[in-house]
């Protein structure tokens, strides 16, 4: 068992890390993700880990902590008034952030396992094939290089592909994977015009470019208010005039950012870039 003082340490470490806040009554599930890394990395206990961290002898021990720390929930279309809007008002608008040149660049920054990049993809192929000189990119980011890792792979189970995909866009979009029964492959051309790297919105992405539109859905939640506006301050920098800023349904820019008009979309909220924002 280690000490009060240890799991605030062990806490604070997490928080400056990532941003994700355990509170003090959330300790014991800290001390039980400690547990788990612990046995995973052949260690004797929670307290040689808390060692390896306190004194940052073992890297990769800090990393799967921080790993197990994360709230991966997602799945296709989730809040789908997000993308019936996206679909509806923005792919179907050619005014759509300034874009004359039938190009959209997209980023799905936590992005966990990649639900939300896949179903932009194909509403993204379905508006491409329209008209053959539309082109897209979408920049798929976590933190985490697990959850990173599946969606590159992009391979989903029965369940995962159960939660908001029609049996239509799974045959159309997807193939049975023949060495691992039980799960799907997203086929190759909607992985084309993607791209995958591991972003921990807490530090420096500076080089990642700019984009008509970033999607930031249910990461903010977890963290403070001064990280929350660290993340959105540099995100709008990365955003184009009039492009957009997409949060989750729990979430708001209110009292974050004077720098974006609330859109309502359909059903759905987005946030578009003021032009001197
Ligand atoms: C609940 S999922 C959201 C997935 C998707 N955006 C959605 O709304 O369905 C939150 C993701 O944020 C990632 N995350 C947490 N803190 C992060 C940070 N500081 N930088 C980057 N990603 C982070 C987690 O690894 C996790 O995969």
């Amino acid at each position: 068992m280690l000490s009060k003082e240890m799991l605030e340490y062990v806490a604070t470490l997490v928080e400056k890390s990532l941003g994700i806040q355990y509170a003090r009554e959330n300790h014991y599930q800290l001390e039980k993700r400690m547990d788990e890394v612990a046995a995973a990395f052949g260690m004797r206990g929670t307290e040689e880990l808390f060692h390896t961290l306190r004194d940052r002898t073992n890297s990769k021990a800090m990393n799967a902590l921080l790993d197990a720390s994360t709230n991966n929930e997602t799945s296709f279309f989730r809040d789908r008034a997000v993308f019936d809007a996206f679909a509806g008002e923005l792919l179907g608008n050619p005014e759509f952030a300034g874009n004359t040149q039938n190009y959209i660049r997209i980023w799905s920054a936590a992005s966990s396992t990649g639900q939300e990049a896949y179903s932009l993809a194909i509403l993204l192929r379905q508006w491409q094939l329209q008209k053959p000189n539309r082109n897209y990119e979408i920049v798929v980011t976590d933190f985490s290089e697990r959850v990173l890792q599946q969606a590159k792979e992009g391979k989903y189970s029965d369940l995962e592909v159960q939660r908001g995909l029609t049996p239509e866009l799974l045959s159309k979009h997807f193939e049975k994977n023949t060495t691992a029964p039980g799960y799907w492959m997203v086929r190759p051309e909607l992985k084309r015009q993607m791209s995958f790297r591991k972003v921990n919105l807490l530090e420096d992405w500076s080089d990642i470019g700019t984009f008509h539109i970033v999607f930031c859905r249910n990461v903010l939640i977890y963290q403070n208010m001064e990280n929350k506006r660290k993340v959105i301050g540099r995100l709008i920098n990365t955003i184009l005039p009039d492009g957009y800023l997409v949060l989750g349904a729990a979430e708001t820019l209110i009292g974050l950012s004077e720098k974006f008009e609330i859109r309502r979309l359909g059903k759905a909220v987005y946030y578009q870039k003021l032009p001197k924002g």
